[in-house]
């Protein structure tokens, strides 16, 4: 009798769940090589794929509650990339371009270390980074329970936001209250679990070598997001703590931090299909919003991102021609801004040529069709199918509104700059807490202005803030610019460079010595001078006529938004369960796996998985600007100066690989099947760069270096090979 109920449940629960049983019968995930797993929830469904793949050591050895394990040495480096210690001295690897704006900081006229490399040649010659913090993973909770107690059904959205905050808060004060390490609460499947997240926080992190950035940073903007690639993207750094082998704000009697272990390197070489594992922090992706999500993005956000850039970098670029030194002054902002462009020229495509809202809309149908036989779970779908629809209808206009205000206004440093002053005309100058604040805040404006204005050229500005005026009066309707941009509109009639003329020559925002002065010599009429002041003017209107119109609204749809996903997400788990749906990337340490692997990304081309140096000096040979190499490289580029990092007459610099991978696993350590550090990976082919909505095995790959390259350049170009001694390094 029991036998034949089951069997009938089991029937019933297939009939459903059709898929769940394609999935039992292919007996591995159903998103093989996708995916960033979450240790903490990986199960031994993974490990032994991983194992069937070409892993050689035990999870224990990746992963452990208790043990020391390779995730002690996987490091946060300053919130936005990953790094790895290699010697049991705090020696830590990440990518030149996550250190980028820390050896621009330290650069001179006299030592440009920017374009001549870095390498200190003791101890006491590594330069210390005040701010960056590299922070090291103790131990993750899972505290779903714990969060979800303090919510229930009947709460609205908001309360429930509410409540969750409290509850995460309450149980991240237990941690910090007892110890000195920084505690966190994050959501995982859109609040459908949670875990508690706990580091420890390094704050004296030295820079050790960087290569001249005609090496760390070879082919620019023309390779970024490309492959074949030939950029050896790597920064050396170390951690120090205090005596005690704690964190400790820079102080000289600090100590090199004394890590649980460290990566051992692998320069024993690597072959097409060898197995690999990156191990670091990807900060967001979406993988599972449905498909008007992908139709908002691909349709509208992106291509207004892209827009807009282009007329940005139009500007910058003639800039850059100019002269040598507004090249010098632009490179930074040109490099940030290029970046998300060329990224969306990228995805755009992805998403259309795999058709990924059909492939959605697809998935969708096929969940509504499992339900059939259970009329209530069938109607709740249905349901949520048409809310979803509503919801990315009405977010739409809101979602561009704030694409235009971030990208035009939001995200322009004079903006920004300006926007430090926001607060002053409310604030009150003769009570006791006004006139510090005040005091202060001026105090620090005025410190900042010379630093900020070298940064800058206001002609550059001027035009880029025409355009973005004249983008944004444009894309948004009359009746809701903000009131000085609808005046503009109408007096000017789309000649926004007289109006911006206007506007620098009456604001003292249009030179450093007038805006130093204003904040140095402060005065009580100084408040009316500021709000009269017409950049100032400009920006606090667009500013107040966004948060008061469109952010609170906004942050209600998205809100809506996340609780479709949330129920969602829940479906989704109840059919598939964890072990075959990663969480989205929230910036938590996660482990994706894969191959060595090429690719065949466009009709008659194939893609192979590694680039040499002889690639180098081809593109070298082009003559184009973006691919010059230093002096010392064309010396030694030559198989007689490879050994012991090659011994087959050719240096390799890159690889790909099928890993799943986003923004803020630049840095992050890629291993062999030994737990062996064979490269630091930075970046992805462009083809498949839709990857964050969308990963396709066949073209997806991310971008390492490969760690002979950087020992060969570190030992050859840089003459710092006596940071060796302090590596493992298994050699073939
Ligand atoms: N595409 C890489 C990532 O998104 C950044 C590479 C930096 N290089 C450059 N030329 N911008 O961060
Ligand atoms: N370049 C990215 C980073 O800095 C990596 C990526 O998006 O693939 O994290």
């Amino acid at each position: 009798m029991m036998k034949r109920a089951n069997c009938r449940n089991l029937i019933q629960l297939t009939r459903r769940h059709w898929w769940v049983v394609m999935i039992l019968l292919l007996g591995r995930p159903a998103y093989a090589d996708e995916g960033m797993w979450l240790p903490l929830l990986m199960s031994n469904t993974h490990w032994d794929d991983m194992r069937s793949k070409g892993l050689r050591i035990d999870p224990e050895d990746i992963y452990s509650l208790n043990n020391t394990s390779l995730k002690d040495a996987v490091v946060h480096f300053g919130g936005g990339c990953t790094g790895m210690l290699v010697s049991d001295e705090g020696l830590m690897f990440t990518n030149h371009h996550c250190a980028y704006s820390r050896i621009q900081g330290h650069s001179t006229v006299e030592h440009d270390y920017l374009s001549e490399g870095f390498w200190a040649m003791e101890r006491d010659e590594e330069l210390p980074n005040i701010g960056l913090t590299a922070s090291i993973l103790i131990r993750v909770e899972d505290v779903t329970q714990r969060v979800l107690a303090a919510v229930n059904q009947k709460m609205s959205e908001t309360d429930r936001t509410a409540s969750i905050r409290r509850a995460s808060q309450a149980i991240a004060k237990e941690v910090t209250d007892r110890s000195h390490y920084h505690a966190e609460v994050k959501p995982l499947y859109y609040g459908n679990q949670f875990i508690l997240v706990i580091t420890e926080v390094f704050r004296d992190v030295r820079l050790v070598g960087a290569p001249p950035s005609s090496v760390g940073k070879f082919g620019r903007d023309s390779d970024n997001w490309m492959w074949p690639r030939h950029t050896g993207d790597f920064a050396i750094f170390r951690i120090y703590a205090d005596a005690n082998n704690q964190p400790a704000e820079y102080d000289l009697s600090n100590v090199p931090y004394r890590p649980r272990t460290f990566f051992e390197i692998s320069a024993a070489g690597i072959k097409e299909g060898d197995f690999t594992m990156v191990y670091g922090f990807p900060g967001r992706t979406q993988q599972y919003i449905p498909s008007w999500g992908i139709r908002n993005f691909q349709h509208h956000t992106y291509p207004a991102i892209v827009n807009i850039r282009d007329h940005e970098l139009a500007v910058i670029n003639h800039t850059m021609g100019l002269s040598d030194e507004l090249r010098i002054q632009y490179t930074g902002r040109q490099a940030r801004v290029a970046n998300g462009w060329k990224l969306y020229r990228g995805v755009i495509p992805g998403l259309e040529r795999f058709q990924v809202i059909s492939k959605k809309e697809k998935e969708q149908q096929a969940m509504l069709e499992s339900l059939r036989d259970n009329p209530e779970q069938y109607a709740h779908y249905l349901n949520l199918l048409a809310a979803y629809e509503t919801a990315y209808d009405d977010i739409l206009p809101l979602q561009q509104y704030n694409t235009y205000f971030s990208e035009c206004f939001w995200r322009n440093p004079l903006f920004r700059f300006i926007f430090r002053a926001y607060r002053i005309p409310d604030m009150d100058m003769r009570s006791e807490e006004g006139k510090p604040a005040i005091a202060e805040l001026t105090t620090d404006l005025a410190e900042a202005v010379h630093g900020f204005y070298a940064t800058i050229d206001i002609e550059t500005e001027k035009q880029i803030l025409s355009a973005m005026v004249q983008l944004f009066t444009e894309a948004i309707p009359y009746e809701e610019l903000p009131s000085l941009l609808a005046e503009a509109k109408q007096k000017y009639d789309g000649d926004y460079t007289r109006f911006i003329e206007r506007l620098f020559s009456k604001s003292m925002f249009s030179n450093a010595e007038d805006t130093y002065r204003f904040f140095r010599h402060w005065k009580r009429s100084s408040p009316r001078r500021l709000s009269r002041d017409p950049l100032f003017a400009l920006m606090r209107d667009i500013v107040e006529h966004y948060m008061g119109d469109y952010h609170p609204a906004l942050q209600d749809a998205n809100r809506s938004l996340d609780s479709l996903h949330r129920i969602n997400m829940q479906l989704l788990l109840t059919v598939h369960s964890t072990e075959l749906l990663y969480p989205d990337a929230n910036g938590t340490l996660r482990i994706a796996y894969g191959e060595v692997a090429g690719s065949y990304p466009r009709d008659a081309i194939r893609y192979h998985h590694q680039t040499t140096l002889e690639g180098v000096l081809e593109k070298h040979a082009t003559g184009h600007p973006d691919y010059e190499v230093p002096e010392q490289l064309l010396r030694i580029a030559s198989p007689e100066y490879y050994h012991p990092y090659s011994t087959d007459g050719t240096m390799p610099v890159g690889f790909i690989a099928n890993n799943h991978t986003t923004g803020g696993n630049s840095g992050s350590p890629v291993l062999n099947g030994y737990g062996h550090l064979i490269g630091i990976n930075f970046d992805r082919a462009w083809e498949g760069t839709m990857s964050d909505l969308n990963f396709e095995p066949s073209i997806c790959r991310n971008i390492s270096v490969d760690i002979r390259y950087l020992l060969f350049i570190t030992d050859k170009l840089g003459g710092a090979s006596y940071l060796f001694d302090e590596m493992v390094i298994h050699r073939p």
